[in-house]
């Protein structure tokens, strides 16, 4: 038997990957490139979708290079992605007609707002899931098509595409204006606000509310399928697996059984429970979410917990203050006091996601001191993460009745051991880390291998899981809960600040 290998694609926030794995769930290559973030004003995030499509064709070379394969000894191609990010293009032309909108801008939240004015935030999560926020692709979409010039018109005539960067990135790979098939998966389409979460097909009372017309919609698929084959480069492979790139996280840490969650701990920190074949409404500022469908299997869902800045935390503390060189020199800093020193941050750099849900909070530094050094602030910055996860570990609580009992961790932040440590104490559970921390990618290719035979199904892919560290709690639960009420009343200080969009 000849060893089959799988590539996946992970399109990101800050950079594209492509990973090439083994039967066995190991890589073989790995190659990785940042592009441009544009903030055009305070609160508004761009990518330019043409350059992420040369970036990913790049690591795809390199990945292959690196291998030294050619494509066609890989069996399947698998995609995961940044979520909710918003692209439209020209089907004619295959242009983007304005740059991407990446899921951390919030110049819709006057338009959530207004969607929201007489039903509240929570007019569509019934049907979708989600409470009204700029996170979600529908309201991208719908401004773009309000604020570029003769879109509305071009779009209703049919010549616009809409896609998450999935969609976009699987029409350039199968042909494009040649061809190109036009698909997202239902992890995506969970994730605009216009999908019906029952269903799975788009809600046409809602499409209607956002005046989004149907005609730029993809088709929404599983997501482990042939949708086609790729052309270019890659050639004759089958493209066969879609997954937004927490789900992707969920599937490659095989959290196959009800009530088993990871948390990804990247630009933001995405906490998700799997709940089996039934949507679990939330009440206490989760979302739900679809987890994976492969083929034409039931779907499986999840209660999600969304924190929008957790590593980027650390890249604002390195970049924008200058207090570190490196993002690893913060566990050093960190390390040289004993505590926070009182000092609390609380980084609602895009106001507050989950469990808060709240557009005007802004960050807020608490507890300072003459006493306070950047240590101290260090520290402040990487608990950060773990209080916010601590909190969305209550709300899953609360919502599901489902008490975690290990917290499976992936994602850049997880090299942090002082972080890792000071997460499992605030929790009071172990926290592991598996041999592959690149969950994400590892997801994305266990969905194509599964869509074309590489594995024979979940069973054996659980089996490639393998612990690598634990930690387990240290920290007495008096202390623990007194620092906890004081993370508490920091975050009360961030709300309120942003008026205008508090209304
Ligand atoms: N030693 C460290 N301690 C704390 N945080 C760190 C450390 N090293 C990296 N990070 C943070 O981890 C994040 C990068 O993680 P990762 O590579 O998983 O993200 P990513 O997958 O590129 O993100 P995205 O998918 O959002 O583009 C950065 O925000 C960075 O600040
Ligand atoms: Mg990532």
């Amino acid at each position: 038997m000849t060893e089959k290998f799988v590539a996946a694609i992970d399109q990101g926030t800050t950079s594209s990957r492509c990973i090439i794995f083994d039967q066995a769930g190991a890589i073989v290559a790995v190659d990785q490139r940042e592009h441009r973030q544009i903030f055009p004003k305070p609160g508004w995030v761009e990518h330019d979708a043409t350059e992420i499509w040369s970036k990913v064709q790049a690591v795809v070379a390199g990945a292959l290079a690196k291998a030294g394969m050619r494509a066609d000894q890989l069996s399947a191609l698998g995609i995961t992605n940044q979520r909710e990010t918003t692209v439209l293009w020209d089907r004619a032309t295959g242009k983007p007609v304005h740059n991407a909108i990446v899921w951390q801008d919030t110049r819709t939240s006057a338009l959530c707002a207004q969607l929201g004015a007489e039903d509240g935030q929570d007019r569509f999560r019934n049907a979708t899931g989600l409470p009204l926020a700029s996170y979600f692709s529908g309201p991208k979409a719908a401004w773009l098509l309000d604020n570029v010039p003769g879109l509305r018109a071009r779009a209703e005539r049919g010549e616009i595409a809409f896609g998450t960067i999935d969609s976009w990135l699987i029409w350039n790979l199968t042909g494009a204006t040649d061809g190109g098939v036009h698909v997202t998966d239902v992890t995506n389409a969970s994730r605009t606000m216009l999908m019906n979460l029952e269903t799975l097909q788009w809600d046409s009372s809602i499409l209607a509310a956002m005046n989004v017309p149907e005609a730029i919609l993809p088709e929404i698929r599983s997501s482990a399928e042939v949708y086609g084959t790729a052309v270019g480069q890659l050639a004759g492979v089958p493209v066969a697996s879609a997954l937004g790139d927490q789900q992707a996280a969920v599937f490659g840490q095989a959290c196959y059984d009800t009530g088993t969650a990871k948390n990804t701990y990247g630009t933001g920190s995405f906490l998700l429970l799997n709940t089996g074949g039934r949507p679990v409404p939330s009440k206490s500022g989760l979302i739900t979410t679809v987890g994976y469908k492969i083929g034409d299997q039931a779907p499986v869902y999840c209660l999600e917990g969304s924190i929008a800045i957790t590593g980027a935390l650390v890249q604002w503390f390195r970049d924008q203050l200058g207090l570190i060189r490196s993002s690893d020199e913060i566990e050093t800093l960190a390390a040289s006091v004993e505590d926070n020193g009182g000092a609390y941050i609380v980084p609602a750099f895009s106001g507050l996601f989950a469990p808060y849900w709240r557009s005007d909070a802004r960050g807020v530094i608490t507890g300072l001191t003459r006493y306070v050094t950047k240590a101290h602030l260090a520290r402040a910055v990487l608990e950060a993460t773990s209080w916010q996860t601590r909190e969305v570990v209550d709300a899953m609580y609360q919502d599901s009745g489902v008490r975690i009992t290990t917290l499976k961790v992936d994602g850049g932040m997880t090299v942090n051991r002082l972080l890792m440590q000071h997460q499992a104490d605030v929790l009071g559970v172990p926290v592991i880390r598996p041999k592959v921390s690149e969950t994400t990618c590892l997801g994305a290719a266990y969905a194509a291998g599964l869509a074309t035979g590489v594995w024979s199904g979940l069973d054996e892919l659980k089996a490639h899981w393998q612990r690598d560290v634990e930690w387990v709690p240290e920290m007495e639960a008096g202390p623990r809960e007194r620092e906890y009420e004081n993370w508490r009343k920091a975050v009360e200080r961030s709300l309120g600040w942003h008026e205008e969009d508090g209304a």
